[in-house]
């Protein structure tokens, strides 16, 4: 297949070529409706289709003889171990948990939340809610259980699935009273918390509510698949937007399916029988995508891996991986690479290791540096592949075509071309396409291919306002960049109060509504700036209330705690400078933009807008002298 060609035939009848598309996945029930409008200006791919996610990902391949083939290599060098789990066992495991769930009551259309660690009873908790119909929402590990509260009583889940502990390197982090506290603050009860106990570290099940995963499962009638449209939801997954808020994205079962086996295929080039590497969380989309759906669906083996790229137990485990099972392709975020780099420079643990396995790699999540790129590309020898999506698209938007004849070649700094149905534009603020090479707004012309969310749950007014209404007929991504004279797209960062830290998606403007309820601060403000190993970090600008003699240092440690305690770990938030005053236009809008600027040392212009010019110049001064 060509790139070129198959662009063009998904530009001039997108309907056609998804209906092709249908016969990857098996249905109970073929879509008559193709893609169909809602009433709110989105978009259903193949509204009236009926299938199973579930069963995509295991009953087919276990009927179709792959029942013996591993689905699952857990590797988990945190708590020493190891499980090949195959199709016919994970089956077993997922129908039994599924059957728990619906003995206790869950049933299609219910929603779960699984706070899980990167074990396999995460995923087999994710199918068993695919299975019944019901919507899950996977909470990250490292969100504190305000954030999870926040989730709770959006989603209202009837139960919350989670184990007694995580492990982070060395560290034990006890997540079910996390869980207590979180359904404590939340003003939705889940009916119960089911909890898998690891041997390191025992929960206790001290609420009439709490139910022991094994016991949960004991005398229950295995479940089988409910059949659910192509409309129906299977997940909701929360991402960072600009507010407290987090947006639920909701994932549809239909085009989910067909988008997941075209992207595998197609983008990653995995067939059935390949060893597949998705190195990431299942608190994150790629998670979803990628570790879980996509690689089951389409018949490979998944590495299921419960560690980090350093010191679990060296830098060299992720090469370990490789080669212990012939890994032909993996993704991960340009961090993993960085951290690794930073302990082992010369790349001597990988040559320890047999990487013939490996085919090429991707990376997406955060901006891939070129120094990182030129290292991987020696030290590895294979194509890295940068390539670019967003929660909401749950998968790519760029990429090369790995699986067709000819895969557009990597360009440094970019991530690549379009895939077939993403018609991206750059547009200027009034909307206005501009000329090849300027920068703008990421955009997309609509309607977008299947698989791309088209709803927030409970909110669709927020789908609107979010994404639809700033550039009307295009998708707004949320992302600054341009287009090259041969059509390679260049991301050059958000444009909004979203960050990425370590690949990890967070809000600026939550931890600014965090920090702006300290008693001594009068106003702030919280930017993204760069950092060498998670390419970007938080830092708080903090305007203090008149008469404050707190000390920076004091203030400072008091924030980082309550971020910490509100958003999490994950938040990484450890540096905040006072300033006298925020720099603002003459309607009172902090200049975010030109803030990340001088704290990027970068130069920038001084806005039209601005209120006080000197402002700026004070800040810049602060700066000046941390940086001494
Ligand atoms: N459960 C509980 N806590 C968690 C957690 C989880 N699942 N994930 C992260 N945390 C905590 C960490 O323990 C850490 O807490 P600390 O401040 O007490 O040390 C904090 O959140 C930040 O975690 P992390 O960003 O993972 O930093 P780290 O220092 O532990 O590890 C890297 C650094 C570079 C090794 C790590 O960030 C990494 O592997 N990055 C790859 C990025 C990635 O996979 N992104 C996925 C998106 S595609
Ligand atoms: P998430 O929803 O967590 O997947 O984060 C999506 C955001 O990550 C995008 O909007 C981009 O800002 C950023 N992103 C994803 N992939 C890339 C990439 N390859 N290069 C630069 N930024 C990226």
């Amino acid at each position: 297949m060509r790139y070129e060609e198959e662009y063009e035939s998904a530009l001039n009848d997108p309907q056609s070529y998804w209906a092709a598309q249908t016969n990857r996945i098996a249905w109970y029930k073929k879509p008559e409706s193709i893609l169909s409008k809602t009433d709110f200006g989105t978009f259903n791919w193949y509204a009236d289709g009926e299938l199973n996610s579930c069963y995509l990902a295991l009953d087919r391949h276990v009927e179709n003889g792959l029942a013996e083939q591993v689905a699952l290599y857990y590797d988990s060098p945190v708590s020493n171990t190891k499980e090949a789990i195959t199709y016919a066992d994970l089956l077993e495991r997922v129908k039994r948990f599924a059957g728990a769930l619906k003995k206790q009551g869950v049933d299609k259309g219910d929603t779960v939340l699984i706070y899980m660690p990167m074990i396999p009873e995460a995923a087999v908790a994710m199918l068993a809610c695919a299975r019944l119909g019901a919507v899950h929402s996977v909470v990250f590990g490292g969100f504190a259980p305000h954030e999870m509260a926040i989730r709770i009583d959006d989603a209202n889940p009837k139960i919350i699935l989670t184990a007694s502990c995580g492990i982070e390197f060395e560290k034990k982090i006890a997540y079910k009273p996390l869980v207590d506290q979180a359904i404590s603050l939340a003003n939705h009860k889940p009916q119960n918390t089911v909890v898998f106990q690891r041997s390191m570290l025992q929960a206790d099940l001290n609420n009439s509510w709490d139910l022991d995963w094994q016991d949960f499962q004991e005398n229950v009638e295995v479940a089988e698949c409910v059949t659910v449209k192509g409309s129906d939801p299977l997940y909701i997954l929360y991402t960072s937007g600009t507010t407290g808020q987090p947006k639920g994205i909701v994932r549809d079962n239909g085009g989910h399916a067909v988008a997941l086996n075209y992207a595998l295929n197609n983008v990653y080039g995995m067939r059935t029988g390949d060893v597949w590497w998705g190195a990431s969380d299942i608190g994150w989309v790629v998670g979803h995508s990628f570790i879980v759906y996509g690689p089951l669906m389409g018949g490979c083996s998944a590495i299921f891996f419960e560690g980090k790229p350093i010191k679990t137990p060296d830098a060299g485990t992720f090469w370990r991986v490789i080669d212990e099972y012939s890994v032909n392709s993996m993704f991960c975020a340009p961090t993993a690479f960085r951290a690794i780099r930073k302990e082992d420079p010369n790349g001597s643990l990988a040559r320890q290791y047999d990487l013939n396995s490996l085919k090429w790699v991707f990376v997406a999540g955060e901006k891939l540096d070129s120094s990182t790129y030129g290292w991987l590309v020696d030290l590895l020898k294979v194509p890295v592949l940068d390539h670019w999506w967003q929660t909401e698209t749950g998968w790519p938007m760029t990429a090369p075509m790995m699986g067709w004849e000819n895969p557009s070649k990597e360009r440094i700094g970019s991530t690549n071309k379009p895939i077939p149905g993403y018609d991206i534009r750059v547009l200027d603020d009034e909307g206005v396409e501009v000329e090849r090479g300027e920068a703008g707004n990421i955009c997309v012309s609509l309607p977008m291919p299947p698989g791309v969310a088209w709803s927030i749950w409970n909110n669709n007014e927020r789908y609107y306002s979010s994404y639809l209404e700033s550039f009307p007929g295009f998708y707004h991504t949320g992302d600054g960049g341009y287009i090259d004279e041969d059509g390679y797209i260049y991301i050059t960062g958000r444009t909004d109060d979203v960050i990425n830290v370590s690949g990890h998606r967070l809000s600026t403007g939550e931890m600014e509504e965090i920090l702006s309820t300290h008693s001594s601060v009068a106003e702030c403000a919280v930017i993204g700036v760069p950092d060498e190993l998670r390419g970007q970090v938080p830092l708080g600008l903090l305007v203090l209330k008149a008469g404050e003699n707190i000390s920076e240092d004091e203030l400072v440690s008091q924030l980082v705690q309550m971020v910490r305690e509100q958003v999490g770990a994950v938040a990484c938030f450890k540096q905040a400078f006072v300033v006298q005053r925020l720099p603002k236009t003459r309607s009172g809008k902090v200049l975010r933009a030109v803030l990340r600027k001088i704290a990027a040392s970068e130069a920038y212009t001084m806005p039209s807008t601005i209120d006080d010019p000197v402002i700026l110049d004070e800040i810049q001064d602060v700066f000046s002298a941390r940086a001494k």
